[in-house]
């Protein structure tokens, strides 16, 4: 069944829903990728959820030429990015220091990208066996890793109740994704073919399915986030060299959602600020002053618990990884001087 712009939810301030003309709807209603993903599919999330921000997922990587007219407007819209533009790829190794060395404030650093590996559909339209197939590649891959990046896999299916409740406890964990990537398509066949591999000391991990084939993570209970970002760029390197992922010249590595092509990063502080959080507007504002995006201390559209707050960059596209850091850091101690101030 296929549906026209005018079923997106009343009220629904969804970018897809603000630029998906008749016209361009009219254009690409009836087109397909090569593995068969279509206009419909990508925006049923939108549909489904009046509350979507983006309300658009890819298929696979070629979703993103065939339904360009609608793909284009959004990427400019939401990473303030001109498709004439070149994305940068800068991962040069930074010292930046601790901002908060006593960790009065941030509690932990958390780096994460996303990865798609070339010739799989993206996750909201793969088969339960092509998934297998995919789980099978990257378990693999990730098994192969030596020294401090050794460690295991623990599969969603599969793993014993007392080691999930210690995964989770740790932050390592994912659970089923939430409505939006529901309605995309995201957990279908859920939770088969998902896992979670750690190295031994816990720091570096990979999120095997869930969003994007790969969500490849550094998580240290630190303030000194360029010594994640090193660290993090240093296992890459290992495993660009064994998996083969999928990157666009002006777009960076291509991903189900729109708001993680380019540098796919996203670099997050657990932060205590008990003062500022009473003033949440001076938060918001310095937040949008140094381009930074406020979560809550369970991850996405969660609440703030105990004045913890998830503050991570908020553009990944245009922009390089290392200016990411760079940015994040200053935001950073502004907004930790602001806190002290109060
Ligand atoms: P993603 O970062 O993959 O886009 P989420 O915002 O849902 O997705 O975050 C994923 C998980 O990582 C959540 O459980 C969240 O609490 C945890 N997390 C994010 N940032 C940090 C951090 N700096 N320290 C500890 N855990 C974090
Ligand atoms: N599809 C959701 C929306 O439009 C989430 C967008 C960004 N988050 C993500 N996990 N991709 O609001």
């Amino acid at each position: 069944m296929f549906l026209p712009p005018s079923v997106f939810p009343k009220g629904s301030k969804s970018l897809v829903k603000k630029h998906l003309s008749s016209k361009i709807f009219n254009e690409l209603e009836h087109k397909k990728t090569d593995s068969g993903f279509t206009l419909a599919k990508a925006i049923r999330s939108g549909i489904k959820n009046p509350d979507s921000s983006i309300g658009i997922y890819a298929g696979d990587a070629q979703s993103y030429q065939i339904f360009s007219k609608i793909f284009d407007p959004i990427i400019s819209e939401y990473h303030g990015f001109s498709k004439n533009a070149a994305h940068p790829s800068d991962v040069r190794s930074l010292d930046l220091g601790p901002i908060d060395p006593e960790r009065k404030h941030i509690k932990s650093t958390r780096i994460r990208v996303a990865r798609n590996l070339k010739g799989f559909n993206f996750p909201c339209h793969i088969s339960l066996s092509h998934r297998r197939e995919l789980e099978k590649k990257i378990i693999t891959a990730l098994l192969s890793l030596k020294d401090n990046l050794k460690g295991n896999y623990f599969p969603l299916e599969f793993t014993n109740a007392k080691r999930i409740e210690q995964l989770k406890k740790d932050n390592l964990w994912f659970e089923k994704g939430d409505r939006f990537q529901d309605a995309a398509g995201i957990n279908s066949d859920f939770p088969k073919c998902r896992g979670v591999f750690h190295s031994v000391d816990k720091k570096f991990l990979a999120w095997v399915n869930e969003e994007d084939h790969l969500r490849i993570i550094r998580l240290e209970k630190t303030s000194n986030i360029s010594n994640v970002f090193n660290h993090l760029f240093r296992s890459l390197e290992v495993l660009n060299a064994i998996l083969d992922f999928t990157r666009d010249n002006t777009y960076g590595y291509l991903t189900s959602c729109p708001t993680n092509i380019g540098t796919s990063m996203r670099a997050s502080v657990h932060i205590k600020l008990k003062k500022l959080e009473l003033k949440k507007d001076h938060l918001y504002n310095l937040a949008k002053k140094y381009h930074l995006q406020i979560r809550g201390t369970s991850g996405e559209k969660t609440c703030v618990e105990n004045a913890i707050f998830d503050i991570s960059n908020c553009q990944r596209l245009g922009i390089s990884e290392s200016e990411i850091i760079r940015n994040l850091h200053i935001g950073l101690l502004a907004i930790i001087k602001a806190e002290k101030k109060l």
